[in-house]
């Protein structure tokens, strides 16, 4: 086994929510950086609930962004759609040496991040464990299938794969990111949307009616994910499809949990980016439209 790197970096984890927590309590944990939670309610300890057992660490947070200085690497956290408020903690955090890990789902973090990074690099993640906040100070972690995290194949995920050495992390480097972000995406696309607006959890998607309409939604965007450079399979809908129902039916999306709780969702960085990728490729998507606009309309009365 190779050795772990001794290199020492400062980390601060932004939003200490379902995949914020899980990030800080696994690198408080393994001890090997300076690691600070950037919160907007105090906390001084984290319990992680992890397959290998349950362990409280202590936590540095900080409240105010001002309190904080430059970084090595910052982790942003936060939804998406949470992206402007957290940006001034990439204004006190960011430095041009400073990596900013967008651990967010969707496709876009890098156009969605970099205006608040004060020149900093910027890199997506693509999240593939569980995480569930339990409770402001409690989180539990579950890991994916093959890998929990990924991240394109260069410097800056190489770096980033040393960060989480020794934590029970694993980062997985793509060789094609832009095709393995689609991917996660088609997930997305069908599975939080349909969960949401039904109000019902992953079982409705067995449905022979609601399997026929992610078929349709699923081939709009596999459709525009080529037209984004996207290598998808020729039976990409089919594999999607098997991957989801590979998933409980009882499991909700965060999307579902979010309208549950009358909480703005995730809609522009999953259908609106989908939607606008189509439109600058002149492709028509009408069912991922009409989810958008519904999903849109519920949004406009939701909580911020
Ligand atoms: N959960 C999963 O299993 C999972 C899996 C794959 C991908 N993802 C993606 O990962 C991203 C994060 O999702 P999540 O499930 O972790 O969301 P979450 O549980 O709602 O956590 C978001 C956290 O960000 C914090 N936050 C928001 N604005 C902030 C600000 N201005 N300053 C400091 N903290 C701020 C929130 O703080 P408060 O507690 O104060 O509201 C909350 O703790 C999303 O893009 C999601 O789609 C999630």
């Amino acid at each position: 086994m190779p050795a772990i790197s001794n290199l020492r970096s400062s980390v601060a984890v932004i939003g200490l929510g379902s995949i914020g927590g899980v990030v800080a309590g696994c690198l408080a944990a393994a001890g090997r950086h300076d690691v600070i939670a950037c919160v907007r309610q105090p906390i001084e300890r984290l319990t992680l609930e992890q397959p290998a057992g349950t362990v409280e660490v202590p936590l540095a947070a900080l409240t105010d962004p001002a309190q904080t200085k430059t970084v090595d690497w910052a982790l942003l956290c936060t939804k998406t759609h949470q992206t402007e408020a957290a940006s001034p903690w990439l204004e006190h955090l960011c430095a041009p040496s400073t990596r900013v890990a967008v651990l967010q789902n969707g496709i876009d973090q890098v156009a969605r991040v970099a205006p608040f990074a004060d020149g900093a690099t910027v890199m997506p993640v693509i999240v593939y464990y569980n995480g569930e906040r339990l409770a402001q100070n409690r989180v539990r972690f579950r890991q994916g299938a093959h890998a929990d995290l990924v991240v394109a194949d260069d410097d800056n995920g190489r770096a980033f794969t040393t960060l989480f050495e020794g934590t029970p992390l694993r980062v997985q480097l793509g060789n094609d990111f832009v095709t393995l972000a689609w991917r996660k995406l088609l997930i997305n696309a069908i599975a939080s949307p349909i969960t949401a607006l039904t109000l019902q959890r992953q079982a409705v998607l067995r449905r022979t009616d609601v399997q026929a309409l992610c078929r349709a939604v699923l081939d709009e965007a596999i459709a525009v994910g080529r037209a984004e450079g996207a290598q998808l399979a020729t039976d990409e809908g089919v594999r999607a499809m098997a991957t989801l129902f590979t998933f409980s039916g009882e499991l909700g999306t965060s999307m579902y949990f979010d309208r549950l709780a009358g909480r703005q969702m995730e809609v522009e960085a999953l259908t609106g980016a989908i939607v606008a990728a189509a439109e600058r490729h002149g492709i028509a998507t009408p069912y991922n439209c009409a989810l958008l606009a519904l999903l849109r309309a519920i949004n406009d009365g939701a909580g911020k």
